[in-house]
């Protein structure tokens, strides 16, 4: 971990800098409301940004965001400021935030900042020496506030990151695994529905038609379903998303097969009549999932 002074030598951060920051404290002072309010506006206009607002407590917020951007500018930049800065990053893990919208808004404090030297400045090399510095002390502020970022980050693991990603890797592989001898499966379990296919054909030849075909057709039924369903776990295994419609399908198509051997055995009212209204339930179920999966894609 570095010291501040580490850091002013890394970027080259001379007393001259913190002379020219401080100089520009009371431009700052008199634009504090504008960058507060050009600073939330940015954050509300993203809704990634505007979620966590909105579960933040706001006047507490913008009082901290502004003692940071008035920071930049007070001259005082020792070990105490870091701290103060390692703080934020923690925060920020705290709240959920991720470091992408720390970086993108720094880039907009930046705009605002150079922009202010530029409309209140007309003497180019003091511009210049006045943007350096405001650069400098943004990017050090970047850089501590990512590090403790990912220090707090790092804190989330479990027992050890080398251990955790063996882990992760064994279960996707073992999944992968598991898998693929599903496919396998219902490949064999399809081509035992062949062979009942074949047996109800049979049906239709020994005479017995009205079963043979009732039940060559339930047959035909599930191995369509059974077509879908080694359809869907290939897609599963080449990274496609898993569809949880099909499965629901197989369950439909089963009962309607069913509902078809029932009425052929003759079978009493109640046990058709709890048939049928367990296939309605599962009409209803896969209405509803399928309209689901229209309005959110990824369900
Ligand atoms: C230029 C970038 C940013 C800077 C310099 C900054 C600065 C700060 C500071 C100084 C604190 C107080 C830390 C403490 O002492 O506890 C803080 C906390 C916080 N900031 Fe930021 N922030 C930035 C970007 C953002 C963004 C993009 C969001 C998104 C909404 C955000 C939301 C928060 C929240 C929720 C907290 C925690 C408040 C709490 O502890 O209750 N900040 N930030």
């Amino acid at each position: 971990m570095f010291t501040m002074q580490n850091l002013r030598e890394h970027y080259r951060f001379t007393d001259e800098d913190t002379e020219r920051l401080l100089s520009l404290q009371p431009l700052a002072e008199e634009n504090l409301e504008r960058f507060s309010r050009e600073f939330y506006d940015y954050l509300y206009s993203l809704p990634e940004t505007t979620k966590i607002l909105n579960s933040s407590n706001r006047p507490r917020l913008s009082e901290m965001h502004n003692n940071w951007f008035m920071l930049l500018f007070a001259g005082i930049y020792d070990n105490h400021y870091m701290n103060h800065l390692t703080r934020i990053g923690h925060a920020h893990v705290r709240a959920g935030l991720s470091v992408h919208f720390v970086n993108a808004s720094m880039n907009q404090v930046r705009r605002f900042t150079l922009a202010l030297i530029d409309e209140n400045y007309s003497d180019r090399e003091e511009r210049r020496f006045l943007r350096e510095a405001v650069e400098k002390i943004l990017d050090m502020n970047l850089d501590v506030m990512s590090t403790s970022y990912r220090e707090e980050e790092m804190k989330k693991v479990f027992v050890s990151r080398k251990v955790e990603s063996f882990l992760i890797k064994a279960t996707e592989r073992f999944t992968y695994g598991l898998n693929l001898a599903l496919v396998l499966a219902l490949a064999g379990v399809s081509l035992s529905v062949v062979t009942l296919f074949v047996w109800d054909i049979l049906h239709i030849f020994k005479g017995d038609m009205e079963k043979g075909i009732l039940s060559a057709l339930g047959s035909l039924l599930i191995l369509w379903m059974m077509i879908e369903l080694m359809d869907n776990e290939i897609k599963n295994l080449k990274g496609g998303k898993f569809n949880i419609l099909v499965f629901i399908g197989v369950i439909i198509v089963a009962m309607i097969r069913e509902i078809l051997i029932s009425t052929l055995r003759h079978d009493d009212l109640t046990t058709q009549a709890f048939l049928a209204g367990t296939l309605l339930i599962l009409g209803v179920v896969y209405y509803l999932v399928s309209l689901a999966q229209k309005e959110h894609p990824k369900v």
